[in-house]
Formats: C-alpha cells, structure tokens, sequence
C-alpha cells in the first residue's frame, strides 16, 4: 500500500477502509482501553489524530511512541467523533520505526526563538517552523510561475565571480590558497595570478551585471539564487547567505521597473493568501496579529511613488527627532525608511532618483547630472524589501561613471561591449527572498526565515 500525505488525507471527502500514514508523533494520550497519538508528517500545520486500541496485537509498540518518534500507521480513515478534527484514523497496524526517547529537545510548545535557532536541524518539525518553510517552497514556485508565465527566461548566473557588481566590497573571497604561506608577488602582497582562477575571485553578491547580458539577447529574463554579503550587519534583515531574485528586462525604463515590482510583490502575496491559507492564520494567531489585514490592504491599494528629494522634504518637515539626522545626498536610514512606509505613505512606497554618490556604478545617470534611475521598495514594518534600477546604456557615460567610482575598464569589458554593440535602454531589480518571507508570515527574524542562517559570528550546521 502506498503512502497518503496527511494533508490529502485531512482533505478526504468519503472515509476510506485502509490507508497508510507515517510520520512523527506530536503527542500521545493513554486512556484505559486505547491511545490517542497526534501524527504530523509536515505535509500540513494540522496533524492527524490516531486511534490505537488497546486490544490491537500492535498495541504494545505504542508505549515506545513518544513525542518525536518516527512511526507508521496503518487503518481506517473515519468519521472522528471528537471535535477539533473531520478525520482520524483507527489504527490496525502500529508501528515505530525509530525512537526518541526523554531527551528529544521539542518536548512541548513555548520554546524561545533563540532555543530553536540552536537546533536549527529539528526546528522544521515545529508548528511554526513547518508553517515558514512549506510558505518559502510555495513563494519560490510562485517567482517561477510569475515570470515564466509573463515569457521571462530564467536564466542561472555564476556563484563565483570576479567582479563586484555593487562595489561595496563586500564579498567572500573563493581561494585555494593555502592562507598561512601564499605565494607573494613583488610587491610583497598575495599573488592571485597563482591562485585557482588566475585571479582573485568572490561570491556574488548579485547575478544583475550577467544578468543584464542575457537580457541584451534574450529580452526578458530572471535570477532566482543565493547571493552573498560579507556586510558585519547585526541587524533582523541582513544575512550573509541569501536568496535573490533578479529580473532585467530590454527596452524599458524606470516606470515599467517599478511597474514590475509592484505586480511581482502582490502576485507573491496574493499567491500565499491563496495557497497557504492555514499557516497564515497560524502566522496571524501566533506571530503578528495584524498580518492579514495588512497584506489585504497592501494587495487593494496601488504602491505610492515618491522621488527621494521629496522624501528628504517629508523627513526634514516631519518635525521628528532622527537618531540620525537627514539631508539631501545623504543614505536613508532603517528609522528613515520605516517612517516614510509605516507613518507618512502607510503602505509601501517606491523612492526614485537617488543622489548619484550614493549609488553604484552601473545606474542611469538623470539629465540633472546629480541624481540617477534608481529604485527602493519600501514596505511596512521591514524597510527596503526591493533595489533595482534603470541601466546606465550610454558607453561614453558609463565609462565616466566606472571612472567616478574608481573601478577599471579592463575589468568590465564584457559590461562594456553591451554598450558598444546594439545597446538599449534596459532596466531590472533585486527582491531579496527572505525579506519577502518575513513581509508575508510575519516573522520579525530573517534568521528564521531561512533554513540554516549564515550571519556574522555564525554558520553552524
Ligand atoms: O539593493 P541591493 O543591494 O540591489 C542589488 O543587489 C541589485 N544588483 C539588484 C538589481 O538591480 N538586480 O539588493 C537587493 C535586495 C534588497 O532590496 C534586499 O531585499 C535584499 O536584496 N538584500 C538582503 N537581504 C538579506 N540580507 C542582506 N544582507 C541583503 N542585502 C540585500
Ligand atoms: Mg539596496
């Protein structure tokens, strides 16, 4: 006999004279002639309640059942005569396939994050962390069907790089050298030329630089992959290994970006709203109690827009006392940037056209010389959730602009060449796909939106 998923079985229509669970046991109640034991093979939030008599030949097995072990059980689905459930199953055949005995660290509810965050590899089996993942493995099918259906052709961008695409130098570097004894050049420091690649090489920290060549070729396309920051940010938003997803698209501007954007990060919500109902309102009794109402709202009403000149102005006008004070040509601030979102816009907004000293090289440079094309959604609660922009396609102002920002032509010839041969107003952004999770659960940690967190000081499992 095959396996039934819990979830299908939850969903039955007609009672059913066999079926087949396994999974683990969440609870277990002994009552004189049978026990109860709750099965949840992470399939669904809700398990399944199952009946063992006590007179079953099998029953004996039960007492090994303890709360995290993995078991197999097969009966009848029937009617249940409890409330709280449709369905349970009356065992005819018990079986544990694997113990765990009093140590098992999830005994009972009401562990503290940070305990979880500890045994990061038995967290999925938690209500909350099982919630979290089946939402992140529906919103990454989600991306795919997004762009697929809008002709967008995903396309796989380098882990490994030499070039650093956000000129914060902030990446990883990826070597076989032999750290205590490198090979030295003349001038005394590390010689790369020596190294596996022949040259220094990194984790990207972006696909967008390959990304914007496939899409001078192929006319719409998106990244979906991990993505590395060696930022020593210790703050609930930043992590040093994350998931990206990166659309660039041939002739279009900033408007359509944005346009983009906007449909993209409500298709997402939408989409969670739709097929993952039941951890939602999990989310919303457990995590955040506003949470729906919120991503209803955000779903309703279309995104605000706002220059960041403009920002500038609300900020200096709002009569606050920034921890940070602000002024034009100056980086926005997380204090900044949930203002503008959570009190002044109260929903998320759109700043455009950001001074061009604060942003990287590659942007399309505004006809005022000071500002360029650039793009930040910023969403309740969270801050920047998307960066993007139009592209630089001019060859003569992007060399002034690699210039400006110290880097070299050699290094981006490639980049280069999209300018020189059959150039074109393009544009895309970066949705960082963590941000997006804790945006739709609720969830205030990015630590606990991702499987195994990579962030400074730590990179256990
Ligand atoms: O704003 P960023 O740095 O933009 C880029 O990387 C562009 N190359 C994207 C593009 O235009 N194709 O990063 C994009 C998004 C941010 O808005 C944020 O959501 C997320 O990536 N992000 C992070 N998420 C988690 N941890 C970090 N350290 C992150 N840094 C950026
Ligand atoms: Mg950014």
């Amino acid at each position: 006999m095959s396996r039934t998923l819990v979830k299908d079985a939850l969903a039955a229509t007609a009672p059913r004279d066999s079926i087949l669970l396994q999974g683990w046991v969440r609870t277990r109640r002994d009552a004189k002639a049978f026990s109860f034991v709750e099965l949840n093979d992470g399939s669904s939030l809700k398990g399944m309640q199952v009946i063992v008599d006590a007179t079953l030949p099998d029953y004996p097995a039960v007492g090994r059942a303890h709360t995290g072990a993995s078991v197999e059980v097969q009966g009848k689905l029937v009617a249940s005569q409890g409330a709280g459930q449709q369905w349970e199953v009356v065992a005819e055949k018990f079986t544990v396939i694997g113990e765990a005995d009093a140590t098992y660290p999830l005994q009972k509810k009401g562990h503290t994050m940070e305990f979880l965050r500890g045994i990061a590899h038995l967290r999925p089996r938690s209500n909350l962390f099982g919630a979290v993942f089946r939402v992140r493995s529906r919103l990454a099918y989600a991306v795919h069907q997004f762009f697929q259906e809008r002709g967008f052709v995903y396309v796989h961008t380098p882990i490994i790089t030499a070039s650093d695409c956000e000129g914060a130098g902030e990446m990883f570097r990826v070597s076989t050298l032999d750290p205590a004894t490198p090979p030295r050049n003349e001038q005394g420091g590390v010689d790369y030329t020596q190294d596996f690649f022949a040259k220094q090489a990194f984790l990207t920290v972006s696909g967008q630089l390959e990304g914007e060549t496939f899409a001078c070729a192929l006319s719409n396309i998106y990244t979906f992959g991990p993505t590395f920051r060696a930022e020593n940010s210790h703050t609930s938003r930043h992590a040093s290994e994350f998931w990206m997803i990166e659309p660039e698209m041939a002739f279009c501007d900033l408007q359509g970006d944005m346009a983009l954007a906007e449909e993209f990060v409500k298709h997402l919500i939408r989409d969670a709203r739709t097929h993952c109902a039941a951890d939602l309102e999990f989310f919303a009794k457990f995590v955040d109690q506003d949470l729906l109402t919120r991503l209803d709202f955000v779903l309703e009403r279309p995104f605000q827009r706002c220059s960041y000149t403009e920002a500038i102005e609300i900020l200096t006008q709002s009569g606050r006392a920034w921890e940070h004070p602000v002024a034009w040509g100056d980086n926005l601030q997380s204090e900044h940037e949930r203002f503008l979102a959570e009190e002044h816009f109260k929903c998320p907004v759109t700043l455009f056209d950001y001074p061009r000293t604060l942003k990287p090289f590659y942007m399309r440079v505004n006809d005022d010389g000071r500002t360029v094309r650039a793009m930040d959604l910023l969403v309740p609660g969270i801050g920047e959730i998307i960066g993007g922009s139009q592209r630089e396609e001019r060859l003569e102002v992007l060399r002034e602009n690699l210039a400006q920002h110290h880097l070299s032509e050699k290094d981006y010839w490639w980049y280069l060449d999209l300018r020189r041969y059959g150039t074109v107003p393009h544009a895309g952004f970066g949705l960082g796909f963590e941000r997006m999770l804790m945006f739709v659960t609720g969830v205030p940690n990015i630590r606990d939106v991702i499987p195994f967190a990579r962030t400074p000081g730590s990179a256990d499992f």
